[in-house]
């Protein structure tokens, strides 16, 4: 089925209106349901599962320090559409098909409300998984201006239901964000990009026995890794949108199972990057092309100024799937993201680039308290399938990632495989100290680290705060994080969201400092 790409126009998420908002706090209600979506308009609407009858679904956006509470109801029904594998941890027949938790992701959040991949529900909260925690999240949002995401995390089905839909944008704003004067109301503009692979009559395709399947389950869906082969944009495939002569700013979010993006634009401008993950760079980068993983977010300006009008402007994919050893995009489907139509100025532009954009303090590598290192290991489970692991451990061994509340921790992630795994950790926003080369042919023989070169330092682009980092292959990537003020369970994981339910996620416990015993005085 071919397409015609850029016939559609870039659709933008409505912002989610509150159900009542007080001096205390701000309430929604997030229905996720099922429902049909016309992804393009030579395609007929296809089934999806979204929140608040979107997909992606609506923008949440909040002030800094303001709380939010949510409430996420699950009105999905109880099939899922896509095929679940019931040999996944969480997964057994015995649980039910459809359950549902939402996290939000880059958000430092009570363990209560951050979506432990066990804490699902099902439709009306009718069964709850065995860490059930509550029904109205609460965010506190005490974190600087930033683009988080929210989507689904349920454990060994967060893959399907991300891809069936249950994704959207969460923007914190902050009294910084507003002296900057940057790009903004219609001129700045949240990109979510996906990929999707569509069967003939318009439903979604996702495979199944791509790896031999075990006997006594026929149909299984793990796969080492999925990328559709038609590229979606704020829920269209290969949208346009018309730019004026003017600057933009556009909240760039990879929201897709695998597939990386190495992007850029075939008139040859420049993005410049203001954000990471967590908050406003430093100062602004200006960037020919930049590489995003799965669930990584930049915050990009475009000046399409002196683009004369009627301009046509591509942007364009390049990255290998997978990442970045496999087949590099066709250039005429996975290689296109979107275009920009160049129209005149409605008006000034007084926006501006300004020099100076946040100040972040580094940390003290002397003072990291605790090393820890995590290897991404490849091996086979039990019906010789490619399972990916965390220092060899499965989601379901016991906790060996403790950090202490409080602490800076360095963790070095060690890659001693060939593809990029984007390394997600939970509850708190880190900073990518190096990435070190090493020999991994003799790591594979002894275990033991033999660097090949000196430490590199981050990308200009990576040195604000980050909460999904790029972990090279053969690198040893180094990261600092202090975990706090929140205690108890989380987890960290592979964002390639087939490594993340087979078997690439760990839990993590921040507990409290050994010296102090709980007591029952009131401070
Ligand atoms: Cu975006 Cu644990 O996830
Ligand atoms: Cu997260
Ligand atoms: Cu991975």
């Amino acid at each position: 089925m071919s397409l015609t790409p850029f016939l559609d126009k870039l659709p933008i998420p409505r912002v989610l209106a509150p159900l009542r908002r007080d001096k205390c706090s701000t309430y929604y209600e997030v229905e996720m349901r099922e429902f049909f979506h016309q992804f393009h308009s030579e395609l007929p609407p296809t089934k999806v599962w979204g929140y608040e009858g979107q997909v992606p679904g609506p923008t949440i956006e909040v002030e800094e320090g303001e709380t939010t509470l949510i409430q996420w109801k699950n009105n999905l029904p109880d099939k899922h559409f896509l095929p679940v594998d019931h040999t996944l941890h969480g997964c057994h027949e015995s649980m039910p098909e459809v359950r549902t938790v939402v996290h939000l992701h880059g958000a430092n959040v009570p363990p209560d409300s951050d979506g432990y991949p066990e804490a699902w529900y099902t439709n009306g909260f009718k069964k709850c998984g065995p860490c059930f925690t509550r029904k109205v999240y609460e965010y506190p949002n005490h974190q600087p201006a930033t683009t988080l995401w929210y989507h689904d995390h349920a454990i060994g089905i967060t893959r399907l239901n991300v891809y069936a839909g249950l994704a959207g944008m969460y923007i914190i704003r902050d009294k910084n964000e507003k002296y900057l004067n940057l790009p903004s109301g219609i001129y700045e503009v949240p990109l979510v990009i996906q990929d999707k692979s569509f069967n003939p009559d318009g439903s979604l395709f996702y495979p199944t026995n791509v790896q031999n399947p075990p006997p006594e389950y026929p149909e299984v869906s793990i796969t080492p890794g999925f990328a559709g082969d038609t590229i979606i944009v704020n829920g269209k495939a290969w949208p346009y949108l018309e730019v004026e002569q003017r600057k933009y700013r556009f909240r760039i979010l990879n929201g897709s199972n695998e597939r990386f993006y190495r992007i850029k634009l075939d008139s040859g401008q420049s993005f410049i990057q203001i954000g990471s993950d967590g908050g406003f760079l430093r100062k602004p980068v200006w960037l020919d092309e930049f590489v995003i993983g799965p669930a990584e977010r930049m915050d990009m300006i475009v000046d399409f100024t002196n683009q004369p009008v009627g301009a046509r402007i591509k942007m364009t994919n390049s990255a290998r799937t997978p990442f970045d050893f496999g087949a590099p995009p066709d250039p005429n489907t996975d290689g296109l993201i979107m275009e920009f139509r160049v129209i005149a100025r409605t008006s000034e532009d007084t926006s501006v680039i300004p020099e100076r954009l946040n100040c972040i303090k580094d940390y003290d590598v002397c003072f990291a308290e605790k090393v820890r290192d995590i290897t991404l290991d490849v091996g086979a489970d039990q019906y010789g399938r490619l399972l990916f692991k965390l220092n060899d451990c499965e989601f379901m061994d016991y906790i060996t990632e403790d950090p202490i509340v409080g602490d800076l921790e360095m963790w070095r992630i060690i890659n001693p495989g060939l593809g990029v795994h984007p390394l997600h950790i939970h509850q708190v926003q880190f900073r990518v100290l190096d990435r070190i080369p090493f020999d991994t042919a003799a790591y594979a023989q002894t275990g033991q680290l033999r660097f090949t070169g000196e430490p590199e330092p981050p990308n200009e682009n990576e040195t604000g705060w980050k909460d999904t980092v790029q972990a090279y292959p053969g690198h040893v990537t180094r990261l600092l994080m202090r975990f706090g003020p929140y205690l108890g369970r989380y987890v960290y994981h592979c964002h390639i969201l087939e490594h993340e339910d087979h078997d690439m996620m760990r839990p993590l416990e921040v507990k409290p400092p050994e010296h102090c015993h709980q007591t029952d005085q009131p401070f």
